[in-house]
């Protein structure tokens, strides 16, 4: 069954909203990770020579996923370098058609860049606990809300228990049209891409300053995209990023 190729949004936005977290018990009942490789054993094979660590293999090598943090302050310009890394702004371009093109951190389909990054902050030097949002063109927070959320963000993460001492959560949020009123239907496919970019980003540069991340995509959308104060279904939280030390 296809929709009219014309129609930019309803079959992302049918999908979107009927995909909350699906609970499924049994597959973590089931033990340890299902896990396959392909291997073709019949054809020809050509092993890889030995190669000097690049940096940023040494710093995906020694990433993981935390699941305990310790409820130390992070520093703001701590903050500040993740955001920056993950989704800032790296320079103008001079663009050929003589305009002028914002580049950021990540590759972004048609330059669109369809994300912002919300930060849920607990403890973080300098900034009153509260909600932000990271301007980048003006590399700065601003705070939405003030005050706590910690009581409504454990109802929205599934895995809220692994990252309740985190100082800082980071919501990647998508402006759906942004890039889906230049691409369509497969736009939505690109947004999710380019989090999966800055989702990267963050978890290497976290690792370079020290620190533990986990990513998580198990949340209950609308009670977080509520809680941003996000215009539904125009935009939504489509992936979120528990930072900070490991305990
Ligand atoms: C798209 C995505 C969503 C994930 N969501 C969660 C989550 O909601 N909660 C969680 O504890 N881990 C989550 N993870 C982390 C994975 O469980 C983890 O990356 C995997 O077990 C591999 O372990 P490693 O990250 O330590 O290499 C998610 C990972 C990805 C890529």
């Amino acid at each position: 069954m296809t929709l009219p190729s014309d129609d930019p949004f309803s079959l992302s936005r049918l999908f979107h909203l009927n995909s909350e977290p699906w609970l499924n018990e049994d597959a973590y009942r089931a033990g340890p990770y299902l896990q396959s490789f392909r291997s073709h054993p019949d054809a020809p094979r050509m092993p890889l020579p030995a190669t000097a660590p690049l940096q940023v293999e040494a710093l995906a090598a020694a990433r993981r996923s935390v699941r305990a943090f310790r409820p130390d302050p992070m520093p703001l310009a701590t903050l500040a370098a993740l955001l920056r890394t993950g989704y800032g702004l790296t320079g103008p371009d001079p663009m050929e058609q003589g305009g002028r093109f914002l580049r950021r951190s990540v590759p972004s389909a048609g330059g669109t860049y369809p994300l912002d990054i919300y930060a849920l902050v607990a403890r973080v030097e300098g900034l009153t606990p509260g909600i932000y949002h990271f301007d980048a063109m003006g590399e700065a927070l601003e705070l939405l809300r003030a005050g706590a959320w910690r009581h409504e963000a454990a109802p929205v993460f599934y895995t809220w228990p692994y990252v309740v001492d985190a100082p800082v959560i980071l919501c990647l949020v998508a402006t759906f049209a942004r890039t889906q009123s230049k691409y369509g239907p497969r736009g939505y496919r690109y947004i999710l891409l380019e989090a999966g970019h800055a989702a990267q980003n963050l978890c290497l540069g976290a690792v370079e300053l020290g620190l533990a991340s986990l990513c998580m995509g198990g949340f209950r959308d609308t009670a977080l995209n509520r809680m941003l104060g996000l215009p539904q279904p125009d935009q939504g939280v489509v992936y979120t990023l528990a930072l900070g030390a490991a305990a």
